[in-house]
């Protein structure tokens, strides 16, 4: 694992876009796998001004999400959809058919599952995922305890996730139970994985993953087993990490 320590938020966003950028540049028809929360909004802000002000083109990348609540369909304002549309994709040039992300309202909800990981296998698998942590180490919806063979499926999210996430939502019992993720062998099938966390809430987690115990008990700590992972954390989240470069 490579570990980039940033000054601040801003500078780690702004790393996350120039290694996109310089992905999307040197191969137009990239595919990225794209996270939603709070951690990449930064990022996506800078993809934005990559594009309007030095024509980042987008024409030709490919995005799959990792993931959507269950339940909610694509134009509920806490949808993922409505998450990637309001801060991204409708602030660039991408080819709405370009865009994936699990349908949380499929009513064959294994064959959404099986037709997601049929469209990523078909677009030549993903380039770049980019991925945030949760405090309980998750990554995507996958929560401690999932499989690490696990591939695109319906997830129980956990109180610790619902509480983070109840912000999104007007009170706590709207928050949905159930998620649909790309699975842990899914992701670590990217060729390159870009991990973003900021903030000492999130010190902890980041160090659990990086020189903890590969455990099924800490999703995150299985990118240690992958070839190509940049952990990229602003100073505040580097608190737990051994070595910081
Ligand atoms: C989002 C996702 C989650 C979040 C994680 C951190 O698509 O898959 O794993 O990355 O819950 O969320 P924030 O960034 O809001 O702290």
């Amino acid at each position: 694992m490579q570990v980039w320590v940033a000054n601040d938020y801003d500078e780690m966003s702004r790393q996350a876009a120039q290694l996109i950028a310089d992905l999307i540049r040197k191969k137009p028809t990239a595919v990225l796998g794209l996270a939603t929360g709070s951690t990449p909004l930064g990022l996506y802000a800078e993809l934005v001004r990559l594009h309007q002000q030095e024509g980042l083109d987008f024409s030709r990348v490919t995005t799959f999400n990792l993931d959507e609540y269950w339940g909610l369909a694509d134009d509920h304002p806490a949808s993922y959809h409505r998450f990637m549309w309001d801060n991204l994709f409708s602030k660039i040039n991408i080819r709405p058919e370009a865009v994936h992300i699990p349908s949380g309202v499929a009513a064959d909800l294994d064959a959404e599952c099986a037709r997601y990981e049929e469209q990523i296998r078909r677009a030549g698998g993903i380039d770049l995922q980019v991925l945030g942590i949760g405090h309980n180490g998750h990554i995507g919806f996958n929560e401690p305890g999932t499989p690490f063979s696990s591939r695109t499926h319906r997830c129980v999210l956990t109180t610790d996730t619902r509480t983070a996430n109840a912000r999104f939502f007007a009170s706590m019992d709207q928050v949905p139970r159930e998620a649909v993720s790309m699975g842990i062998a899914t992701i670590m099938e990217a060729r390159r994985i870009l991990l973003l966390a900021n903030g000492s809430n999130k010190a902890a987690a980041i160090g659990a993953a990086v020189h903890g115990p590969v455990s099924e008990e800490v999703p995150a700590s299985v990118l240690q087993r992958h070839p190509d992972v940049i952990v990229l954390v602003d100073r505040a989240a580097a608190a737990r990490l051994q070595k910081a470069s």
